[in-house]
C-alpha cells in the first residue's frame, strides 16, 4: 500500500518587498525566490542607490541577467522601485516611472541598511510625493522614527504617516514590514489607499528568539521583531483576510561576516524558507483552512493593491521534510539547518536540488 504525499496547490505567490542585492550575492541569492514567487518587488537600497532613470535601467538589467540564468519554469518577474532622495525633482520621478518603476521607497535617514542618504522628513521630498500621487505610483515607506528608542520606532512614526495621508489623499501608501500591534490597528482604521506588508519572520518569531536565551544575529532586522502580543496582532491581521495586508518577505541577505560580528547588519535572509515556514505555521493553527488563508495574503491582495492581474501560475507544495541549507551564497538563511515540514514539489522547483 503506498501512502500518498499530501500536497497543497496554490496560486504562485508574489513578494512585494525584497532585497535581491547586486554583484556576486545577487547571482546566488536570487535562487531563494526562484520557483516560489511569481513577481518580486525589488528594493532600491543598493550602492549607489536606484534614484535615477539611468541607474534604474542599469539595475533592472543586472537583475534580469540573474533571472535569465535560472531554469525557465522558476523565473520570476521583476517589479522595480526607486529610492526617494531629498530634493528629488518631479521630472526624475516621471523618468523613473517611464523606465518601469511602480513604487518609490521612503527610508527615513539612518533608519536601516544603506539609508544614511534618506530624507529627514516628508517635507524634504514634497515635489517627488506630489508627482507620485499624480502618476499613480505607490509610496512604499520604511515606517520607523530613528530618533525613538528602537522598540518604539514604528508606532512613533505613525503620526507622520497620518499627516501625510491628509496632505496626499490620493497617494497609495504601503507601510512596509509591520512589526507592532499599534501599527496593525492604524492600517486597519486607515483609508483604503493605505496598506501594509508583513514578513514571515515577524509572523514566526518574537524578540525572545532574537535576544532571549542567546543572541541570534540572523534574526536581527529593522524593524526589530517585537513581543508575542504584536505577533498575535500580525497573525490575526493575516488570518482575517483583510484586504489591507499582504506579503512582503523583506528578505535581506548579508554575508555571514557582516552578521556575526560586533556591529551586526540588520536584515533576515528569508526568501528560501519563508513560504514553507508560513505554510507550516498556518497549517499548525487551522490545518487546511489555515493554509487556504495564505492564498489571499500571498497571492491576491498585493496584486490587487498594486492594480495588477492576480497570478495565473500555480505552485504545488508537498508535505515532505527537508533541511534548510546552513548557508547560501555566504549568507545564513532563516531556519538554517532546521527541518521544515513543507517544500516545493520537485516538479516545480529544481533549484532546491542544487542549492
Ligand atoms: C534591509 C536591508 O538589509 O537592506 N534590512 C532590514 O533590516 N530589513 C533594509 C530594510 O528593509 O530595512
Ligand atoms: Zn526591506
Amino acid at each position: 500500500m503506498s501512502t500518498a504525499i499530501e500536497t497543497f496547490t496554490m496560486p504562485l505567490p508574489d513578494d512585494f518587498h525584497a532585497h535581491l542585492r547586486q554583484g556576486e550575492g545577487l547571482k546566488a541569492w536570487a535562487r531563494g525566490h526562484a520557483g516560489q514567487f511569481g513577481r518580486v518587488l525589488c528594493m532600491p537600497n543598493t550602492l549607489p542607490p536606484v534614484a535615477s532613470a539611468a541607474r534604474l535601467d542599469e539595475y533592472s538589467q543586472e537583475l534580469a541577467r540573474a533571472i535569465e540564468a535560472l531554469p525557465e519554469e522558476e523565473r520570476f518577474e521583476l517589479l522595480m522601485t526607486f529610492k526617494i532622495l531629498p530634493g528629488m525633482r518631479a521630472a526624475e520621478v516621471e523618468a523613473m516611472a517611464r523606465a518601469g518603476a511602480i513604487a518609490g521607497k521612503y527610508y527615513p535617514s539612518g533608519a536601516t541598511t544603506n539609508a544614511a542618504d534618506g530624507p529627514r522628513s516628508f517635507d524634504e521630498v514634497e515635489e517627488a510625493l506630489a508627482a507620485m500621487e499624480t502618476l499613480g505610483l505607490v509610496l512604499s515607506i520604511h515606517g520607523e522614527d530613528p530618533e525613538a528608542p528602537v522598540l518604539d520606532r514604528e508606532w512613533a512614526f505613525l503620526p507622520k504617516v497620518a499627516r501625510l495621508i491628509e496632505r496626499h489623499p490620493r497617494l497609495r501608501i504601503v507601510l512596509e514590514h509591520l512589526s507592532d500591534a499599534e501599527s496593525v490597528r492604524f492600517v486597519e482604521r486607515g483609508p483604503s489607499n493605505l496598506a501594509a506588508t508583513i514578513t514571515a519572520h515577524h509572523l514566526l518569531y518574537t524578540i525572545d528568539d532574537v535576544i532571549g536565551d542567546a543572541m541570534n544575529p540572523h534574526l536581527y532586522c529593522k524593524p526589530v521583531i517585537k513581543f508575542a502580543r504584536d505577533r498575535e496582532a500580525l497573525r490575526a491581521a493575516v488570518m482575517s483576510g483583510s484586504k489591507r495586508f499582504f506579503f512582503g518577505s523583506d528578505s535581506a541577505p548579508h554575508l555571514r561576516a557582516k552578521k556575526e560580528c560586533g556591529a551586526a547588519a540588520s536584515g533576515v535572509f528569508s526568501s528560501p524558507s519563508a513560504l514553507p515556514a508560513l505554510i507550516a505555521l498556518f497549517d499548525s493553527v487551522e490545518g487546511k483552512a489555515g493554509r487556504e488563508k495564505l492564498v489571499p495574503f500571498m497571492a491576491e491582495r498585493g496584486a490587487d493593491f498594486y492594480r495588477m492581474p492576480r497570478s495565473t501560475r500555480v505552485l504545488t507544495m508537498e508535505r515532505a521534510e527537508w533541511l534548510v541549507p546552513a548557508e547560501i551564497g555566504g549568507a545564513v538563511p532563516m531556519c538554517a539547518g532546521q527541518p521544515l515540514a513543507w517544500r516545493v514539489a520537485r516538479s516545480t522547483a529544481r533549484s532546491w536540488d542544487i542549492l
